[in-house]
């Protein structure tokens, strides 16, 4: 009889934390890494929903929503198994889409293409399901990045990189990390991106390597370079400087149909 009461009760504490820990997860959120757009390129911010089972909702049932904050209207809405754009931002004219086909699998992610410096800010993407419904905030952060290009002249060494915003901090080394000296020259453009040009003050020996960093505050390069007396070959190394986690603020409301009532998550 006791045994039987442990078992029973041990039934129930189990039963009791998956229902809870299903109810903690969000209806909707944003995997991954925040977003950094490179201006010009098209960017994805991510956002996903928890579908229903096989077959237990049409995808047309499922509307979603993208905005961003301090601008009117939308910025795409999809409904009725359509774009809605009549209060689309003229702004993402052109510019933003959603892939309906993956709505069932759960994926609401929206492209925006060729991204400006000022798309950069925080979007809302919010989706309505009859499984639930539910909002969750994306950053976008937008830089200007692009790859080194080094040019040999004698025994000078030039780097140039066409597109930095923020404007970057430049340095070199040499193959054992150690730190050389360079000139370096910003080249601001109407946009107000900067084209780089560096030179090393120290000639290079040949078959050895140097490695230029270009970096700001959400892109890093590293451009490892190997000189020979034929020419010059490199590589370029992009990598995303995350910053602090955005605070997720999510607003679910869920009905599980275990219990048959709203919740309201934080
Ligand atoms: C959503 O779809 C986009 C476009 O196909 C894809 O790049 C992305 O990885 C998908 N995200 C998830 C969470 O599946
Ligand atoms: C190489 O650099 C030195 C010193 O910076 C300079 O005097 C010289 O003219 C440069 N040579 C070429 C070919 O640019
Ligand atoms: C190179 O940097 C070192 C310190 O790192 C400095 O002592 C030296 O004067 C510099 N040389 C030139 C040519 O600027
Ligand atoms: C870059 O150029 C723009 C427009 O010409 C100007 O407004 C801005 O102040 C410049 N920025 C820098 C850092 O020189």
């Amino acid at each position: 009889m006791i045994i039987l009461i442990f078992i029973v009760s041990g039934l129930i504490i189990l039963i009791l934390s998956l229902a809870f820990t299903g109810s903690q997860t969000p209806f909707v959120d944003t995997p991954g890494a925040p977003a950094v757009g490179n201006v010009g390129e098209d960017v994805r911010l991510g956002c996903r929903f928890r579908p229903s089972g096989p077959g237990a909702e049409p995808a047309d049932a499922v509307s979603v929503t993208w905005e961003r904050a301090g601008l009117s209207g939308v910025v795409f809405r999809y409904r009725n198994r359509a774009a809605q754009l009549q209060d689309q931002n003229p702004r993402f004219r052109d510019r933003a889409q959603i892939f309906p086909g993956l709505l069932p699998s759960g994926n609401a992610s929206l492209l925006l293409r060729r991204v400006e410096l000022r798309d950069a800010g925080l979007y809302r993407c919010s989706v309505s399901a009859p499984s639930g419904r539910g909002t969750v905030s994306v950053r976008l952060r937008v830089a200007a990045y692009s790859p080194l290009s080094f040019t040999l002249k004698e025994q000078n060494l030039t780097a140039e990189a066409q597109r930095w915003y923020p404007k970057p901090s430049v340095s070199w080394s040499d193959h054992e990390g150690r730190p050389l000296n360079a000139s370096r020259r910003f080249f601001n453009n109407s946009a107000g991106i900067f084209r780089v040009v560096t030179t090393l003050l120290d000639l290079v020996r040949y078959d050895d390597t140097y490695t230029c960093l270009i970096s700001n505050d959400l892109v890093t390069s590293v451009s490892p370079a190997t000189v020979t007396e034929r020419g010059v070959t490199a590589r370029t190394y992009f990598t995303f400087n995350l910053s602090p986690p955005l605070m997720p603020l999510h607003l679910v409301f869920i009905a599980p149909l275990h219990l048959g009532a709203y919740y309201l998550l934080t």
